[in-house]
């Protein structure tokens, strides 16, 4: 007899981060991230915009904490800002900035919200970047010190703990692109950085696990998607492999296995790049996990020329693919099995037109978020053991290297007054909250 997963114990929740929302950036003891700094040079944000306001969450949190629980979610994933925590990337903690967090987790507490902590989410002290950055390696010690350090604060009400967001894109748009903080384009260091990162993730889990003194769930969350090729096209074809082999294998395989695709290290000595690797780092970064975080956005089609873009497009002109998500979801549980996954992000950007009172009546926001949830539904009748589904994002926040153009949020910010305003994708969410929860 099989058991069939159900879709209870199921997570339904909201998602940020805290540079994108929080503001405040120089309030109680915080000290620049990379963000600050990166934001602050000519050209590196696209409407030149800062987030020293975003959302203005840091004064407004209990409230947020109130939409949250009128959504009827029951995860908040949101992240800690390392630079207010432990302002120099190093030394003790700031009781001021973990103060915030103790807060958030007692508010959301209180309203029968779960707090679903992601330690990592890109504003690394620009301290650290000063002394190398993930480049380096000392940084990924540094992430465990201070991984520690919020686990000791927050851990006797915190069940769930994700260590670094996106490692992909930490790496390669910051370090190897430059787009995103700390705005490098040196592909051998990004390279390291990854490594880093995992490595970081590693000690980070180790740490937490040996300070714990009841169970937890730790994890770490990749952004993922399938690459796919034309059929018939062989370059294509081996370009999806090499694609499919840095943005996903070169994690999942180095977490689960403990080790670096044969493929990927071949692509990358033909290209002269070495990992840094040290005896021992690989069983540290597959320290075993009990949760898989999964970003997903779009599935990525190339032809010989690169990638396709058509079809159905979202607002910031990214491919609209439902099926990539029961795909990525049924792939992960047959070639990584045994890992139970949650959907950390999922959502979409659209050029939203409120009415007079703010409304957003955001159609293809709504029928996104419907296709999503029901890839998901279908990911887990074909038995993947998929845990959770959080919407990015909560709010319209601050869209990294875009600034305030793109509009992720299920409820819209005015930024003008920081009024919050439901959009009609909120309702929506809701319903499909409360109809799945009746069905569970
Ligand atoms: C993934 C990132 O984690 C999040 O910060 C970002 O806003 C969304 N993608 C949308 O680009």
């Amino acid at each position: 007899m099989t058991t069939k997963p159900t879709l209870r114990p199921f997570r339904w929740g909201v998602a940020t981060s805290a540079y994108q929302i929080e503001g405040a950036t120089s309030a109680d003891g915080r000290t620049p991230s990379i963000w600050d700094a990166f934001a602050r040079r000519p050209g590196a944000i696209g409407d030149g915009s800062t987030a020293d306001l975003a959302c203005d969450h840091y004064r407004r949190m209990p409230d947020d904490v109130a939409l949250i629980a009128s959504l009827g979610a029951d995860t908040y994933r949101f992240s800690v800002a390392w630079p207010r925590v432990q302002p120099h990337g190093r030394g003790p903690v700031n009781p001021a900035g973990i103060g915030f967090y103790d807060r958030l987790v007692d508010e959301l507490l209180a309203r029968g919200i779960e707090p679903w902590v992601t330690l990592y989410h890109w504003d690394l002290p620009q301290e650290l970047e000063d002394a190398g950055g993930w480049p380096h390696r000392d940084t990924a010690h540094r992430f465990a010190d201070y991984a520690a350090m919020v686990f000791a604060a927050l851990a006797d009400r915190v069940d769930v703990w994700t260590t670094i967001n996106e490692p992909w894109c930490v790496a390669t748009y910051g370090y190897a692109d430059g787009i995103h903080a700390p705005g490098r384009t040196d592909f051998p260091a990004a390279m390291a950085a990854a490594h880093h990162l995992l490595l970081g993730h590693g000690l980070a889990v180790t740490a937490m696990r040996a300070a714990a003194t009841r169970p937890h769930e730790f994890g770490i969350t990749l952004n993922l998607g399938g690459v796919r090729s034309e059929p018939g096209d062989a370059a294509a074809a081996e370009a999806a492999r090499r694609a499919d082999g840095l943005n996903n294998r070169f994690y999942l395989d180095a977490l689960r296995h403990g080790r670096y695709p044969a493929d990927v290290l071949a692509d990358l000595a033909d290209r002269g790049v070495t990992l840094p690797v040290v005896d021992g780092d690989l069983e540290i970064v597959a320290t075993p996990i009990d949760v898989l975080g999964v970003n997903y956005y779009f599935d990525t089609t190339l032809d010989a020329d690169g990638e396709i873009r058509r079809g159905p497009l979202t607002g910031l002109g990214w491919p609209i693919t439902a099926d990539g998500l029961t795909d990525l979801l049924t792939r992960l549980a047959r070639e990584y099995p045994g890992l139970p996954l949650v959907v950390t992000e999922n959502g979409s950007a659209f050029d939203d037109e409120p009415d007079a009172a703010g409304f957003v009546d955001d159609t293809g926001r709504t029928a996104f978020l419907d296709a999503h949830v029901a890839a998901v539904d279908s990911a887990v009748e074909q038995g993947a053991d998929v845990r959770g589904y959080f919407v990015w994002s909560l709010l319209d926040n601050f869209e990294w290297g875009h600034g305030y153009g793109p509009r992720f949020g299920i409820v819209r910010v005015d930024y003008a007054t920081q009024q919050r305003i439901p959009k009609a994708s909120a309702r929506r969410y809701q319903q499909i909250i409360s109809s799945h929860r009746q069905v569970a």
